[in-house]
């Protein structure tokens, strides 16, 4: 199966990030079509069209719009997820620098159908150039009337700001975002049941609806087409919709972002990005590094979709996909991995601010060759008092990969424990990670 570009279509052509690129390819129509609309048939054609939350959870789209009160008596807010901190995604980037009016325009459509009053795009605060291709996209927006007040004459007012983040994964996590984008430290609050949803009570506690960049982008496509027709792309999986941008990295030839449909297979996906590279494939983590990593016999059988990629013991996820090859020591993928973890936690909640610095410390003793008998069960004990009792995801996003790498190679870390060093010989494997990057 080949590329399906819907969102990346135009990515190349640097006229399309102008507003006069962007009309001349029909920008801009799903928005006039929207308002001509009332706002629940905009919900019902999201419906429709089977769209699931592209930032990583694959939640129902229309379920949040819906949930916005329709009689309204506060104000409303959009929230753009633009962080993008997961390690191996770096789609959003290209879609708010190369294609930001699309972000925009489904921004817009989906604060009229929720009545919308502000939307924040919030961005991750290493994405300079991203944000000034989005603010620029803005002001365009407002000088065409697309944004601002009685936007096309419907006599609703919109308005749109960009907030660039200060470059924390935990961020990304919706409610630390909002805490965040209101001025208070970037940590997570409690979550539902235990606290209202965002969408009765988000920012400033009032009605907010918040999605990804990319869930956004797929709006004005649904709206323009249908969301009956918009369904029939990845109509061979069992519930995904659509097209779905990956990100692929780690050792293959072509390493970019790639459109797909779903019901596309890891290995079609391996072959658009020119197959793998200075070795045969090892292993495959698809979905950015929190979750669960392949191994080659599975990443071969995968087929891309929500429930497909269960199947196999591992999740869709924000779509960063890094293929690794046969050269690759996966317990020192695993140590860069929960570095990673450790020092993106928040400190908020105990299981977690402790439990990933001891991952971090049990698998930097093993690399160090003093890795003990019982470590691989002490990941697994750690890792389970992590999973499910932290605060907030990063958590369970720290613990996943650990418990995945175990139960898929456990004979690397057996050979390291007990070699006190990797089997895995070769440059490329100590290429990877350098041990500069220790700073524990
Ligand atoms: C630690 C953590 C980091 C996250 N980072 C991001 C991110 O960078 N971008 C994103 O869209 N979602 C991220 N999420 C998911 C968001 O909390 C939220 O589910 C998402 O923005 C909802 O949008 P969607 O329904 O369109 O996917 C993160 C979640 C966690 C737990
Ligand atoms: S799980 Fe706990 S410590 Fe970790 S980021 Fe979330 S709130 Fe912070």
């Amino acid at each position: 199966m080949a590329e399906r570009k819907l969102l990346l279509e135009h990515t190349d052509d640097p006229a399309y990030r102008t507003m006069a690129g962007y009309e001349a390819k029909g920008g801009y129509q799903a928005l006039k079509k929207a308002l001509g609309m009332e706002r629940q048939a905009v919900i019902d054609e999201v419906k429709a069209s089977g769209l699931r939350g592209r930032g990583g959870a694959g939640f129902p789209t229309w379920i949040k719009w819906n949930g916005i009160a329709k009689e309204k008596v506060k104000r409303h807010y959009v929230l753009c997820n633009a962080d993008e901190g997961e390690p191996g995604t770096f789609k959003d980037k290209e879609i708010m620098e190369n294609t930001p009016h699309l972000m925009i325009e489904g921004m817009i459509i989906a604060g009229w159908a929720t009545q919308g009053d502000i939307g924040y795009v919030y961005i991750r605060g290493e994405f300079v150039d991203a944000a000034r291709a989005v603010k620029s996209a803005i002001d365009e927006a407002y000088a065409a009337g697309y944004l601002g007040k009685n936007i096309q004459g419907s006599g609703w007012d919109f308005d749109m700001y960009v907030h660039l983040g200060a470059g924390s994964y935990e961020c990304g996590e919706e409610s630390a975002m909002m805490s965040s984008l209101m001025g208070e430290r970037g940590m997570p609050r409690l979550k539902f049941p235990h606290a209202p949803l965002p969408t009765v009570a988000g920012l400033w506690d009032l009605p907010t609806v918040i999605n990804n960049v990319e869930t956004y982008a797929c709006a004005p496509f649904i709206i323009n087409n249908g969301g009956e027709w918009y369904a029939t792309l990845g109509a061979s999986t069992k519930n995904s919709r659509g097209t779905k941008i990956f990100s692929v990295s780690g050792h293959v030839n072509k390493p970019a972002n790639y459109e797909i449909e779903f019901g596309t297979t890891l290995c079609e996906l391996l072959e658009l990005a020119g197959g793998m590279k200075g070795g045969e494939l090892k292993a495959c983590v698809p979905g950015g590094s929190s979750v669960p990593i392949l191994n080659a016999e599975n990443t071969r059988k995968a087929i891309i979709g929500y429930e497909e990629m269960a199947d196999v013991g591992s999740m869709v996820g924000s779509g960063g996909c890094i293929f690794l090859n046969e050269h690759t020591c996966i317990v020192t993928f695993m140590w860069r991995t929960a570095m990673f973890y450790m020092k993106e936690s928040c400190g908020k909640c105990t299981p977690c601010r402790e439990g990933t610095s001891w991952l971090f410390q049990i698998l930097d003793r093993i690399r160090k060759g003093g890795g003990r008998s019982d470590d691989m069960q002490t990941l697994h004990d750690v890792c389970s008092q992590i999973d499910g009792r932290s605060f907030c995801g990063l958590g369970d996003a720290a613990a996943w990969p650990i418990v995945g790498a175990l139960k898929v190679f456990p004979e690397e870390f057996e050979y390291y424990i007990a070699n006190g060093r990797s089997m895995v010989q070769g440059p490329e494997a100590e290429r990877m990670m350098p041990e500069s990057v220790v700073t524990v």
